[in-house]
């Protein structure tokens, strides 16, 4: 039997954690729970610190279907006006995190989503009128002009994944997002940091944490 896991590396930051349950809900919350209580495993105690910022949250994913698992996850809390900045190492799961997300928000598992790299941004409508950008700046030299891409006005009407927003220039970020780094670890898993930058994602954050945390509580209670 293949083994799989999840494990959340460390939890820090952030003042007040809401008492709220978050919700996922239909066939796509169940299968998400099956996921995660199959493949994941509480390694080290998630605590919140009270006061600390920016809020951050990090994971590591053993295999590819995990980090797939994790978008999943992270797609039941996006919508308009939503971005996502997703940095780290080329082949480090930037794409195969949003190819999860992407199949998620279309509750299609076998959805062709490819990388964005060539044609800069793939759209997705996944509901009429709201839109997925899912895009690839890594072949823009930084600090070009990002106006063909329709950044910055896209931000408010579509959510957006961005691949290495490092090329961007400070006055084409989004004024909140969710800050993802990802790092290829010695044996071959991924070390992902989740951070909210700005108020929007502050208020996110903690519930999505909230909702992975119910799931790897449960896989313990299995297991
Ligand atoms: N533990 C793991 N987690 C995720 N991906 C893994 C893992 N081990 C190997 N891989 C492989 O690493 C690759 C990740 O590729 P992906 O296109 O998602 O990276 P990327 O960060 O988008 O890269 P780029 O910067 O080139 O766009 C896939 O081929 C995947 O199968
Ligand atoms: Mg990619």
């Amino acid at each position: 039997m293949k083994r799989v896991t999840l494990a959340v590396a460390s939890a820090v930051a952030l003042g007040g954690v809401p008492s709220v349950a978050a919700s996922l809900h239909g066939s796509f919350r169940r299968q998400v729970a099956r996921r995660f209580c199959r493949s994941t495993r509480l390694s080290v105690g998630t605590e919140w610190a009270s006061g600390a910022t920016p809020l951050s949250w990090e994971v590591t994913c053993a295999t590819d279907e995990d980090i797939e698992s994790l978008g999943r996850c992270v797609a039941e809390f996006l919508g308009t006006a939503d971005v996502i900045l997703l940095k780290g190492d080329l082949g480090a799961g930037k794409t195969t995190f949003s190819r999860g997300l992407i199949r998620a928000k279309f509750d299609d598992e076998s959805m062709r989503v490819t990388s964005p790299s060539y044609l800069l941004d793939n759209t997705y409508e996944y509901d009429e009128g709201l839109y997925i950008h899912h895009m690839d700046l890594y072949r823009l030299p930084t600090g070009c002009d990002l106006s063909m891409l329709g950044i910055p006005g896209i931000y408010a009407s579509s959510l957006c994944l961005i691949e290495w927003p490092q090329r961007m220039s400070a006055d084409h970020l989004p004024p909140t997002y969710l800050e993802m780094d990802f790092k290829i670890n010695a044996d071959e898993s991924r070390r992902i940091s989740l951070t909210a930058r700005g108020a929007r994602w502050e208020d996110k954050l903690p519930q999505l944490v909230k909702e992975t945390q119910e799931r790897l509580a449960a896989e313990e209670e299995d297991s």
